[in-house]
């Protein structure tokens, strides 16, 4: 292509609508999403950027994308660009989503863990890519069906997320009746009750809440956590993330786990880079062997 075909092409509207989207104005909200989150974003999502991202142009009163990516590539533009990865990033979740993960984790790290950490044990597990916070209160109530007393004991699960919106949801730990619905109903009678305010309602109750920290956290940023954890769970986030991103994600969880640690991960998702210290024990599940990673 020619220089000058490659600025006409540029300048081409890849999205026909009310705003004018341009192939450089793609290009340029790619590549922040990509060097802010790690997120790889094909062409061929470019309808999708568009109608998530024309709301905010409403809201903000502006004329075109090329004014937008004007606004969030500037140094004024930090709560914008805030709000731009949390309209392009994907927080769906459910309740013991791939219910044979909560099953393992169970069998396999919790169950083999209770006798230790009834005499003072330590257990860290680790939600990373939390989003309205289902899968970390999966985890804790897990752990709570093999561990009631765990609140008095010392079992943490750190839970985060890149988006401040999600991590703020997750927190407060308000569900509707049909979010709930994949808990267990013994658990769900248990651990949870109706909220006060709305009876249609359900609140995580104190016991699962108390085992939780929820932080906001970029994976692509430095990670300030000291200790290590006994699990991880990467589920259905760097899904989104180039190979190279994934393999470098891969390769610190693993230098946070554990010996014999664990990694679950989203069934679309492998670790199966060269040298990967992790061994495939189970359906999308990984562990390090009890020798620690190399
Ligand atoms: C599809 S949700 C997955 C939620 C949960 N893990 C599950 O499987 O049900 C993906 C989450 O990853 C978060 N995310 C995306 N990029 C991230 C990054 N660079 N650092 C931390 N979280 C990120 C998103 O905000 C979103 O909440």
């Amino acid at each position: 292509m020619t220089s000058a075909a490659r600025v006409a092409r540029r300048q081409d509207v890849i999205v026909e609508g009310e705003f004018s989207f341009t192939a450089d104005d793609f290009a340029r909200i790619a590549s922040i999403l990509y060097d802010t989150a790690g997120i790889a974003l094909p062409e061929s999502k470019a309808t999708l950027v568009y109608s998530r991202l024309a709301k905010r142009l409403r809201a903000l009163g502006l004329e075109s994308f090329h004014a937008y990516c004007g606004l969030v590539g500037s140094n004024e533009g930090l709560d914008e660009r805030q709000a731009m990865l949390a309209a392009l990033t994907t927080n769906v979740t459910r309740f013991y989503r791939e219910p044979h993960h909560f099953e393992h984790l169970r069998e396999h790290v919790i169950a083999p863990a209770a006798a230790a950490v009834r005499r003072g044990g330590r257990l860290r597990l680790w939600s990373a890519g939390c989003s309205t916070g289902q899968e970390p209160y999966s985890i804790a109530l897990t752990i709570l069906s093999v561990i009631p007393e765990a609140p008095q004991l010392d079992v943490r699960i750190l839970a985060t997320d890149i988006d401040p919106n999600v991590v703020r949801t997750a927190r407060e730990g308000v569900y509707s009746e049909d979010l709930v619905e994949p808990i267990p109903a013994s658990l769900r009678s248990q651990w949870l009750q109706r909220d006060d305010r709305d009876r249609k309602l359900w609140s995580i109750g104190p016991a699962a809440r108390s085992l939780i920290t929820f932080n906001e956290l970029n994976l692509m940023g430095s990670w300030p956590m000291k200790g290590k954890f006994q699990t991880i769970f990467c589920r259905n986030v760097v899904i989104y993330f180039d190979e190279p991103t994934q393999e470098k994600v891969w390769g610190r969880f693993a230098s946070c786990l554990l010996p014999g640690g664990r990694l679950y991960i989203g069934h679309s998702e492998r670790v199966s880079y060269a040298g990967s210290p992790f061994i495939n024990d189970g359906l999308t599940s990984y562990q390090l062997p009890q020798g620690g990673a190399r």
